[in-house]
């Protein structure tokens, strides 16, 4: 039976579905927009919105699993969808924020809480994965790092534990593939706490040109991540890079307990995206 990757050109999606593929497991893509999906031919491709219920029934028709993206304003129908279509199984990629007793009324940890009680509420058998802070984050950096090759941070000593969208997708497909795997809902982080200075040295080296960084206020930050997102959200990523400078961001051995090997390092994630940083 069929598991519906919803969020297919997803960085983290993408990969989920390239794995289960190479497993010979059969997929469906789902997104927004097929016309715009670049997806590999011969993967079925469905346009489904989490937004607009009613285009959920015909892509999940069929379907035994679903791979699931964190988004409060659809997930009720989501679950109504899925509970009637008779799916087994949703894996959410959630946030490990809402595992920290820290994070309460933090917007970012709130949203995914959200998300994860429609689910537990919903009677659908479901498992959350939690990746504290996404690598690919660092993608926030490129536009000033490529124009004037230089990355503006709040706390550039911060030190957090990035995990790579690979490994986030490893974890995923291990809950989708092998239930009885322990852990995979665990705090999920990278193989190393690593101040964001040295972030931007191992881009700079992959990038193979010099990055400059400048350090903002957190007022100053708090204007930059607003140009981005919502006022509440750039807030709680201003206290959590703060908190992280306090020291308080931790570094777990998920990954490492759930695929059986190392993290994939910061220095594998600017190299698999120099590019962008060039
Ligand atoms: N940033 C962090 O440090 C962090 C930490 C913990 C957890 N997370 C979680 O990780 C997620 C980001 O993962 P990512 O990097 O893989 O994201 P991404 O590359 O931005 O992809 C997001 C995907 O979500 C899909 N999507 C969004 N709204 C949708 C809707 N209404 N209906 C159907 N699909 C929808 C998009 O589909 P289309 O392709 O159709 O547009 C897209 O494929 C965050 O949203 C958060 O929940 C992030």
């Amino acid at each position: 039976m069929t598991t519906l990757v919803i969020g297919a050109r997803g960085s983290v999606g993408r990969h989920v579905l390239d794995r289960l593929r190479t497993a010979g497991e059969p997929v469906r893509a789902s997104v927004r927009d097929p016309a715009a999906a670049g997806l590999p031919p011969g993967v079925p491709v469905v346009a489904a919105d989490l937004a607009a219920p009613e285009t959920l029934t015909a892509a999940l028709t069929g379907v035994r699993q679903v791979f699931l993206y964190a988004t409060p304003a659809g997930t009720a129908a989501f679950t109504k969808a899925a509970c009637d279509a008779g799916v087994e199984h949703v894996v959410l990629l959630s946030s490990g924020s809402v595992l920290l007793p820290s994070a309460h009324g933090n917007a970012t940890a709130e949203h995914h809480r959200d998300v994860e009680r429609t689910l537990g509420e919903s009677g659908l058998r479901w498992t959350p994965i939690r990746p504290l802070v996404l690598a690919n984050n660092a993608l926030g950096w490129a536009a000033s790092a490529r124009a004037e090759g230089v990355v503006r941070l709040l706390c550039p000593e911060a030190r957090t534990a990035p995990v790579h969208e690979l490994d986030i997708a490893a974890v995923a497909v291990a809950a989708l593939l092998e239930p009885g795997t322990g852990g995979v809902s665990e705090l999920l982080t990278g193989g190393e706490l690593i101040s964001q200075r040295r972030q931007v040295q191992l881009l700079a080296e992959a990038a193979g040109r010099p990055l400059r960084v400048e350090e903002l206020s957190a007022s100053q930050a708090q204007q930059h991540f607003e140009r981005f997102q919502p006022p509440e959200i750039a807030t709680s990523i201003v206290d959590f890079i703060t908190a992280a400078a306090r020291g308080e961001s931790p570094n777990t051995g998920t990954a490492r307990r759930v695929l059986g090997r190392e993290p994939l390092s910061f220095a594998r994630w600017a190299a698999d995206h120099a590019a962008s940083f060039a």
